[in-house]
This record gives C-alpha cells, sequence and structure tokens, in this order.
C-alpha cells in the first residue's frame, strides 16, 4: 500500500515535471505573423504600436505625468502653444497619434532620424530633443497630462 503511494507521488512529479513544448512553440508561430503588421507611419517608430485611450481621465496617472513634466520636460516645453526650446504643448493630442507622441518620449533618437514629422520639428527648433530615459509607463502618463492640458476630461 505505501510503496504504491510513493509511485503515485513519483509519477505526479515527473508529470508535472515535463515541458510545455506545444505552448512554446504556439508562441513562436504568434510571433512570427506579427512581422506582417501593417507600418502605420503616423504613429510614429518605437516600441508602442497599439495605445487605448480612456475616458474620463485617469488622475493618478495625471499626476504622475505633471510631476514628471515638471521635472524633465518644463525647461524645454510650455503648456501653451508658444515655443521655448521645445514646441508648446497646447493641441498636440489633436494633431498627433497617441502612439506617436509615446514614441516621440521614449525613442527620441530613432524619430528624428527616420520619421518625416519629428525631422519637421528638428528643422523649426534646430534644437535636437535629448534622450531622457523615459518607460513607456511614465510615457502614457505624460499623454494623460497632455490630454488634461488640451481640455479631455
Ligand atoms: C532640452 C530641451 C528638451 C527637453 C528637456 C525635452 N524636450 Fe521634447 N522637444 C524638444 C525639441 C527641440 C523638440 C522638437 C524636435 C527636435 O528638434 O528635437 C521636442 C519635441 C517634443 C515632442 C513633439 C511635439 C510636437 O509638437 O509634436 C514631444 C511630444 C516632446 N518633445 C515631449 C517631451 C517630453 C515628454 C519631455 C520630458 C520627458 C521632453 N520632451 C523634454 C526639446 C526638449
Amino acid at each position: 500500500m505505501e510503496k504504491s503511494i510513493i509511485v503515485l507521488a513519483t509519477l505526479i512529479a515527473l508529470a508535472s515535471c515535463t515541458p510545455e513544448k506545444p505552448k512554446f512553440e504556439e508562441g513562436e508561430k504568434k510571433k512570427s505573423s506579427a512581422v506582417e503588421e501593417v507600418v502605420d507611419p503616423t504613429k510614429g517608430i518605437g516600441q508602442v504600436k497599439h495605445v487605448t485611450l480612456y475616458n474620463p481621465l485617469d488622475q493618478e496617472r495625471i499626476q504622475r505625468g505633471k510631476d514628471i513634466y515638471e521635472m524633465k520636460c518644463q525647461a524645454c516645453h510650455r503648456l501653451d502653444d508658444q515655443r521655448v526650446v521645445g514646441p508648446g504643448w497646447k493641441g498636440v493630442t489633436k494633431i498627433r497619434k497617441p502612439e506617436w507622441i509615446m514614441n516621440m518620449i521614449t525613442n527620441v533618437d530613432v524619430m528624428l532620424e527616420q520619421d518625416e514629422e519629428a525631422q519637421k520639428l528638428l528643422e523649426l527648433c534646430l534644437t535636437r530633443m535629448p534622450n531622457q530615459n523615459v518607460s513607456i509607463g511614465d510615457a502614457r502618463d505624460i499623454l494623460e497630462f497632455m490630454r488634461q492640458n488640451d481640455g479631455e476630461k
């Protein structure tokens, strides 16, 4: 009786250690089909492919975005439409896709080299926006703050 319990326990342990190969292969397949995704130039270049926006706005995100703005962005960006070093932020969420804005914030070097709209801004401002190692999550918070600045509720 005892022996058969030990055998059973061993079998269960072995079964749970079996690697789940099929799942892994499925993941690989999904990856390769994603490569065929159509590239939308108005979304900019970078990791951010799709952003879902919600209303009402997320007040916690807005507060975090505002804090980051004051620390890392305010020196060059005003909240009205006046250009200082970089363009004022008023209206930016109306003329740019959220993905473009977040890629500009998180992948600025590549954007300035390859994205036409970013290059037009560089020609206008004559200063390169520095890469400030902003995470995707922080960029999303800043975007929420920009949406509030543009009068969204
Ligand atoms: C040293 C100045 C400087 C700092 C600091 C800076 N930027 Fe910029 N930013 C610029 C300039 C200049 C441009 C225009 C593109 C260029 O010339 O590089 C720009 C462009 C942008 C744009 C595009 C604006 C538009 O009208 O389409 C966004 C969005 C942006 N910056 C976000 C940020 C965020 C977010 C921060 C803070 C984390 C930040 N920037 C910090 C200088 C700066």
